[in-house]
């Protein structure tokens, strides 16, 4: 929300009062059904026809949002549209400038609300510019909306927590959903790792994922601290993935009080294993003290496919098995997902994901292929997929999308 105390903080009416502005200004002025996905407002005036999409968020704009409204605009069911306005209620990131700014598309506006006007960010002399009275609006209208959290958690250290994170919301931005990324951990790594700018520490850490089909429209990832994300600025996100500090308390319980599904992340290592189960019932516990309804989920991480280790792998795996049926007997909620529905291997691109903030290169995910193939995303698919079979998390899908891609 802007700190303008004009703006609603309700996103429908902060789109109506940029509607009533814009109309204000000599546009005509249509709204699209409700759900209309890509745009929020169509403007007309002679030829001219403009998409608009508001955002009404506390934190700026990222390069992500920017990105794929600028792809939507792109797409042949925005055709119509001769140009594109994005218009916010607290600017845009740095990065969401720069990369508006050397790629200069002409078809693209970028403007702030400010006490009363949009001031245009991008194109910096834009003819619409103009100082309008300030309307104010009444009657706050509650948007009810399937948002799911879900928490990736367990009291263990360095086991994928954020990996998976950050992978399971790419999975989730690939299928089309925009998913906001909330770092828990106080080591903030979610946030260095999506960071657009290295040295802007507190800037626009997102990701825009391109569609994976032509003609659909890509999704955002975007990271935002425990205080940035307020589920009413953010009406479009029907997922919401935090990564947790492994110290329980250390997670603001009222979030994670919302929690609907955790996953938990652990590793199948023949040295941990005994302690290991203990830490992944210990976990269960913790969740189900603060979220009574929370869906459990124990995922194998790092997991070894070689023929050398079936044998090993199953021993541990009906160890650990036996020891979570104990549990789930007195907690039907939770389960573990055995690895032949899910699982996320070992792979190098996992291990090494991350190595674009050495190397001072843009935020990616651990998705690319190799020799046409990708099994970090193959996996991530498939635990997305898992969720969306187990749970009522499928009552997300509103869009058509492939789950798995065909093979080149
Ligand atoms: N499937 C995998 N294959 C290979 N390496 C992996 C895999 N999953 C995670 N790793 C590596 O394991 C290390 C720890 O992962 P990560 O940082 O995600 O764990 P974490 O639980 O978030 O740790 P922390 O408790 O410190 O927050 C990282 O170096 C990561 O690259
Ligand atoms: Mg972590």
């Amino acid at each position: 929300m802007s700190n303008d105390p004009l703006v609603p903080s309700n996103p429908d009416d902060f789109e109506k009062l940029i509607a009533l502005l814009c109309q204000q200004s000599g546009y005509t002025v249509t709204m699209p059904p409700a759900n209309t996905k890509g745009y929020d407002i169509e403007l007309k005036n002679g030829v001219q026809c403009i998409a608009v999409q508001v955002k009404n968020h506390k934190a700026k704009c990222s390069i992500a949002q920017v990105q794929k409204f600028q792809e939507y605009l792109d797409l042949p069911i925005a055709a119509r549209f001769s140009s594109g306005w994005f218009i916010c209620a607290n600017g845009f990131s740095q990065s969401a400038l720069t990369h508006v700014e050397t790629e200069r598309p002409n078809n693209l506006c970028l403007g702030t609300y400010h006490n009363g006007t949009v001031v245009w960010n991008y194109p910096k002399s834009h003819e619409a510019e103009a100082a309008i009275a300030a309307a104010t609006m009444s009657a706050a209208i509650d948007v009810q909306r399937p948002l799911k959290y879900i928490g990736v958690f367990t009291c263990k250290g360095g086991v994928g927590k954020t990996t998976v994170a950050a992978h399971l919301a790419g999975a989730f931005a690939l299928m089309g959903h925009d998913v906001i990324l909330v770092d828990l951990d106080p080591d903030k790594n979610l946030r260095k790792l999506f960071l657009q700018d290295p040295t802007d520490e507190d800037g626009d850490a997102s990701l825009y994922v391109p569609p994976k089909m032509k003609g659909q429209e890509g999704a955002t990832i975007t990271v935002l601290n425990h205080d940035q994300w307020n589920e009413d600025h953010y009406k479009d996100t029907k997922i919401v993935i935090c990564d947790c500090s492994p110290v329980l308390t250390e997670n603001p319980r009222n979030l994670v009080e919302k929690f609907n599904y955790c996953i938990i992340p652990t590793t199948l290592n023949p040295l941990g294993i005994a302690k290991h189960a203990d830490v992944i019932t210990r976990t269960f516990k913790h969740i189900r003290q603060l979220s009574v309804d929370a869906e459990m989920f124990a995922i194998i991480n790092s997991y070894d496919v070689s023929k050398d280790a079936e044998k090993r792998n199953g021993v541990l795996l009906d160890h650990l098995q036996r020891h979570i049926d104990l549990y789930a007997a007195t907690d039907s909620k939770c389960q573990l997902i055995h690895p032949d529905a899910a699982k996320i291997r070992y792979s190098v691109a996992l291990l090494y994901w991350g190595y674009h903030i050495i190397e001072g290169s843009k935020p990616q995910l651990a998705f690319r292929e190799t020799a046409g193939r990708s099994y970090p995303r193959t996996d991530f698919l498939q635990l997305a997929e898992y969720l969306e079979n187990h749970t009522d998390i499928d009552k997300l899908r509103d869009i058509e999308h492939v789950i798995f891609q065909p093979r080149e």
